[in-house]
This record gives C-alpha cells, sequence and structure tokens, in this order.
C-alpha cells in the first residue's frame, strides 16, 4: 500500500501546475484522494516547487509528517538548509568554546567569596572530577605486569643458582662447632653491624638452649655510611659498646677502669670476647680477622677495602681504654644459622641461615668433599680438618647473577643500580632487599606522578579524600629523595585492608608528604607494593630452593618427625612484611624439585637477633681456644681456628672470598 501511495504522490505532483488547495480550504477529497483512501492526503506536496519534491517530500511522507506539509515549512526548510550550508562551507567560523572549562575563572555568582577569607571553601585549583579513574589503575597495572615473575622464571632462577654456586670462592671459618653449644654457659658480648642499625648486646647463655640477651640498638648515621675514612665510622661504634658496658655492666666496667690504674695489667678473664658481625663480604682469614671485599647496602668508605676490619675496631675499643677483646668475626648469616642450631626444636640440625632484611644472604652448612676449593687445592685442602666432613659456607648470594643472565630487570632497576654506589654488583640483593624495595617502590611511584596519563597523587577526584581537599606532594617529599622511602611502609601499605585504606592514605601523608591523596591513589600503591614485594618473595623462594636441593636434602629420607628441612631466618621483611613467607612458600611449591611435598618438609623459623647471639656463640668459642682447651665446657667439638704447627688438626678455617665472585 504505501509504495503504492509513493508512486501516486509523486505522479500526482508531477502533474500539479498550480497550487493545491489546501486541505482545510477543500472539504471534498481529490480525486487521487479518493482513490486512495484512506490513505492520508498527499496533496500539498504538489505546491512545492518540482526539485524539492522527490526526494524530500517523499521522505517526509515516510515518517509520516507530511501531512500538514505547508508553504512555511519549505521554506523554514530551505532557510535551515541553506544555513547549514554557509556554516560547513564557510572558514571563518570559529571554534565553539562552552561557557565554562576546567581552566575558566568561575563568574562570582558560581564560586562566591568564602564565609571568611581564611577558610575557603574549595583550596585552589578548584577541584574536578574528571572521568580517569580507571586510568591510574590501569596504568599501576601495567607496571604491576613488569614485576610478574612467573614459575618458569622462578625454575630457572632455580637452575642459573645452582649452576652458579661455588664458581667464586668460599667465605667462612668454621665448620661443626657451633651446632653443638647448647649445653654452654657464660656472659659474652656481641655487636652487630648491619645495613641500618648498630646493635651491642650482652648475651647470657644458660646452658639449657636457653638465652638472655641485653640490648642496645642505634641507627647508624647516613653520613657515616659514606665516612671520609674508616675511622670516623669505627670509633662511633667503640662509642656505643663504651655506652652499653657504662649502661648495663657499670659495676664491671668501673672495677676494669679501676684495675687499669692500679696496675697496668689486666687478666683474661676479665676482659669481654666479643664476637663482631660484620655483615658485609669479607675475606676471613682469621678466627678474628677479615679483610673487606667491598662494601654493600649503601655503605661506601674506600679506605676500608682490604683493611682487616677486626683490627679496626679494637684500635678504637683500645683508644676508649674498653675491657673488651674482639674474638671473632662473623657474617649475620652465620650468627643467624648459630642461633638457630641452638635453639631450633627436634634433633634436626639447621640448614640454612638467611637474612631477608636490609640485605640478603645465606649461610648453609655444606659437605667439605664438595668445596672445589677445598678439593681442588691440595695445600687448603691439608690446612683444615676433614673428620666433620662439614663446613659452613656463606654463600654471599646477593651478589648472584651480577652478569644479569636471568634475573628481572626492569627500567626502575637498571635506574637504581645505575645510581647506586656500587653499579653492577649485589644484583640479586637490588631486586630482593628490603632497602631497595623501598627504592624501587619510590622511583615506580615518581614515575607515575610524572606520567601525564597516570596522574597519580593529582587530585583526579578529591571527592574521595577525607577533607575532600586537594592532594599535594610536599617539595621536600621523600619520593623526590633517593632511598628516601623505607621498607617499612612497604609493609604498612601491604597490611592495609581497610575501607578506603587509610592507613595507607595516612602513611603516604606521613612518610612520603602526600596530603589528601585519594582512595584510588592508595589502591594503586598498593597494587605496586604487591607487585613488587611478592618478586622480592619469589626471587627468595629461588635461593632457599637451589641450597636445598644442592645439598641433596630435597629427597626425603625417612618417615620421621624429624624429617624436616630447618631454615632459620632474619630480617626486616622477613618479620614484618605481610605474606612474605606465604608467597616464598608459593614459589617453593612451583619449583619442579620440590613440589608440594618438598615445601612440606622445609621449616622456616625466625632466630631473632639470630646474628647478635651466634656472634656471641662465636665468641665463646673463641673464648674456649684461648683458654687453650679447643674443647671446653659443653659438649663442642672442637673450634674454627686454622690448623698452625702441630695444632689440633681437627681445627680449621678456611681463607677465601664470597660464593658469588
Ligand atoms: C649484604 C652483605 C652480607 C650480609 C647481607 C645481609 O648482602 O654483603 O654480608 O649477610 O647483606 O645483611
Amino acid at each position: 500500500m504505501k509504495l503504492r501511495n509513493w508512486r501516486v504522490e509523486l505522479q500526482s505532483a508531477r502533474r500539479a501546475e498550480s497550487p493545491p488547495q489546501r486541505p482545510d480550504e477543500t472539504k471534498a477529497p481529490t480525486k487521487l484522494g479518493l482513490i486512495m483512501a484512506p490513505t492520508p492526503p498527499v496533496f500539498e506536496a504538489s505546491a512545492v516547487p518540482l526539485r524539492f519534491l522527490h526526494s524530500d517530500v517523499a521522505f517526509l511522507k515516510k515518517t509520516g509528517r507530511g501531512s500538514s506539509f505547508s508553504r512555511a515549512h519549505v521554506l523554514s526548510f530551505v532557510v535551515l538548509l541553506a544555513v547549514l550550508f554557509l556554516q560547513l562551507f564557510n572558514p571563518d567560523v570559529t571554534e565553539y568554546k562552552p561557557a565554562w572549562s576546567p581552566n575558566t575563572e568561575l563568574p562570582d555568582v558560581l564560586y562566591p567569596s568564602p564565609i571568611s577569607p581564611n577558610t575557603p571553601i574549595f583550596s585552589e585549583p578548584y577541584p574536578i572530577s574528571r572521568p580517569a579513574k580507571m586510568t591510574l589503575l590501569d596504568e599501576a597495572r601495567k607496571v604491576t605486569e613488569e614485576f610478574a615473575y612467573s614459575a618458569e622464571d622462578v625454575n630457572r632462577g632455580v637452575k642459573a643458582f645452582i649452576s652458579q654456586m661455588g664458581k667464586g670462592n668460599y667465605q667462612t671459618y668454621c665448620g661443626d662447632v657451633m651446632l653443638n653449644y647448647a649445653q654452654t654457659r657464660g656472659l659474652y658480648l656481641a655487636v652487630d653491624l648491619g645495613g641500618t642499625n648498630f646493635r651491642v648486646c650482652s648475651i647470657q647463655l644458660h646452658g639449657n638452649t636457653t638465652f638472655s640477651l641485653t640490648q642496645s640498638k642505634v641507627a647508624i648515621p647516613r653520613d657515616l655510611m659514606i665516612a671520609k675514612t674508616s675511622q670516623e665510622l669505627f670509633s662511633f661504634l667503640a662509642k656505643q659498646i663504651e655506652t652499653f658496658l657504662q649502661t648495663h655492666h657499670n659495676d664491671h666496667y668501673t672495677a676494669h677502669l679501676e684495675r687499669r690504674k692500679a696496675s697496668s695489667s689486666t687478666t683474661t678473664a676479665e676482659i669481654f670476647q666479643l664476637g663482631f658481625t660484620f655483615s658485609f663480604p669479607v675475606n676471613q682469614v682469621g678466627l678474628n680477622k677479615g679483610t673487606l671485599i667491598r662494601w654493600s647496602k649503601g655503605f661506601d668508605i674506600s679506605d676500608a677495602i682490604d683493611q682487616d676490619v677486626c683490627q679496626l675496631l679494637q684500635t678504637e675499643i683500645d683508644a676508649l681504654h674498653l675491657p673488651v677483646k674482639v674474638a671473632a668475626l662473623v657474617n649475620d648469616t652465620v650468627g643467624t644459622l648459630m642461633a638457630r642450631s641452638y635453639t631450633s626444636p627436634g634433633k634436626t640440625g639447621t640448614l640454612l641461615g638467611a637474612i631477608f632484611g636490609t640485605g640478603t644472604n645465606g649461610a648453609y652448612v655444606e659437605k667439605l668433599s664438595k668445596i672445589r676449593k677445598l678439593t681442588s687445592t691440595s695445600s687448603s685442602a691439608s690446612a683444615y680438618d676433614t673428620s666433620t666432613g662439614e663446613m659452613i659456607v656463606n654463600t654471599e648470594w646477593g651478589s648472584f647473577d651480577n652478569t644479569m643472565t636471568v634475573l628481572p630487570n626492569t627500567p626502575y632497576d637498571i635506574a637504581l643500580d645505575a645510581e647506586s654506589v656500587n653499579p653492577g654488583v649485589q644484583m640479586f640483593e637490588k631486586r630482593v632487599s628490603g632497602m631497595f624495595l623501598g627504592e624501587i617502590l619510590r622511583r615506580v611511584l615518581l614515575s607515575l606522578v610524572k606520567s601525564s596519563t597516570a596522574q597519580l597523587f593529582s587530585d583526579v577526584d578529591s571527592s574521595t579524600n577525607d577533607g575532600h581537599s586537594t592532594t599535594t606532594i610536599a617539595a621536600d617529599s621523600a619520593l623526590y629523595k633517593q632511598w628516601g622511602v623505607d621498607t617499612s611502609f612497604l609493609s604498612i601499605c601491604q597490611a592495609d585492608s581497610s575501607p578506603g585504606l587509610r592507613a595507607i592514605r595516612q602513611s603516604l601523608s606521613k612518610d612520603l608528604g602526600v596530603d589528601a591523596a585519594s582512595t584510588e591513589d592508595a589502591e594503586a600503591v598498593k597494587l605496586l607494593v604487591n607487585a613488587i614485594g611478592k618478586r622480592s618473595a619469589r626471587l627468595s623462594a629461588v635461593a632457599i630452593a637451589a641450597v636445598v636441593i644442592n645439598t641433596g636434602n630435597n629427597v626425603q629420607k625417612g618417615a620421621s618427625e624429624d624429617d624436616v628441612v630447618d631454615i632459620g631466618v632474619d630480617g626486616s621483611l622477613v618479620e614484618y612484611y605481610p605474606g612474605f613467607e606465604d608467597y616464598i612458600r608459593e614459589a617453593l611449591r612451583e619449583v619442579k624439585d620440590l613440589g608440594e611435598s618438598g615445601e612440606k618438609r622445609i621449616r622456616i623459623g625466625i632466630a631473632k637477633d639470630g646474628s647478635g647471639v651466634g656472634a656471641a656463640l662465636i665468641a665463646l668459642v673463641a673464648a674456649k681456644m684461648e683458654e687453650g682447651s679447643g674443647s671446653g665446657a659443653g659438649t663442642e667439638s672442637g673450634a674454627g681456628v686454622r690448623k698452625e704447627d702441630g695444632a689440633d688438626p681437627k681445627n680449621y678455617e678456611p681463607e677465601g672470598q664470597d660464593w658469588f665472585g
């Protein structure tokens, strides 16, 4: 019907020579109208010049609006077309400008003067809400992908770790000696120079696997870490020992001073034996003798390289006339292993002592036969006791894969390394340990702050922050300072699951000088923290798995309860970063040679203050050695000293350097 109508309509229009009557002027239907009744009349169209009719009018008919088509309509239509035509082709048409845009100054009527001049309703600039919400989180997610460390990566890492183990030399000084001191009693001193703090402690061993510990801790001033001379650092350390003795052992200390005044001689018994935990790579050449190979963890004092660090400390102790002898030099991982062995439950010995703190490293018990340097160099081999068949190896795994064959490498890692005091070394540590995680995060955050698309902390949506106020970054924010972000910030972020992530936002303000961050900002920060922390834990699993597999401990040895692989750990990351051990375990299960059953057999226990306790235990060995017994109190089976002319062949002390060279 409709098609026929159109045809009729056009025919009628063509025929029309004079204006037709308006429908309201003629009551009688036209011929065509009659023909086509009951369809609507189409005659009005015939009054329009043909050039407008053929298509346009037909269209109007189609939409059913042609019924009241008048000259006025046609005229408006023509005018409209003319305007459109002009707009389209006139080059002078100026760009459309809205009356108000985010950058326009608001008219007073919209933005009246504040009620009080000092309390504006909105701080400058006027806060706006833009639909950029997804952009920031999307950008953050994109960055997290750069930190992904897959199961395949983990397995590749373990393989490379095992093949690089022992390529360098080893560094340690004793074998089985410390593992048997459970019955020993006595009061010993220990100091621990870690990456962040210097601790002084005295340890009372009770002889029943327990001990009491008194300790003081002081942050190492950053300018001393990069002092001009090593004397500046070591005199500071000696001063801390003096303060500790005055505070906690004043009787002993003053008695010593008085005796000294009366006569110049002091007996060995009156002198504290001190174990020195020095957590940097050293070439240990004696029980209390070791030369510094290189600094790590941000220290850089060039005149200390190749110097005997025990002697450097003893010189400053003597300058203060303290009744203290630096009796043993210990790495914190060795101390942790010792302490865990002393206290760990069950009959199983501890395999590994590991630090996941400011730095990272591990020391483990290895078979002498597997220590290449000992087996290959006859002179070295004869210098060590082979009767126990075991030795503690300080791996210095912070330097694993310095040549970057398998380690992940983001632009942030690259820039961090390039701007560090020791580019190209400690590459594993720079991706794992606390000191560097904060710095990686800082660089990531800064890149998002600067990015034109992500707009972190840029007040995209003030409505989601507490005060509905503008997000600001303080000019002296830690974000702008190298090493400005501490691992504790990452731990806080990882732990916060509160609605609106309030703890993160508070910490952003307190620690990073970012005020009034939005919830979206906090969500982005949390995503990034998680990615960086998780990568660190999965890399840590690589080192643990490699040691377990390489020592054959991935294979179950019996069905007994004691068939566990005991690992002592210490350090701020493993202790305070929420879920760090869970992420390690997840990755351990993904290691082909461990799987779920292997992971289950691994017992990881915190050896709190292990490095201090371990150092004291080694000082004890030294004391026993000095007494000349070589097998003093308790059940110790020999002490860690080099075999000298005619000396007890059970005693040994290999010289060496770090495992990862
Ligand atoms: C660094 C040191 C290493 C120490 C570790 C943990 O890697 O080089 O000796 O054990 O930090 O503190």
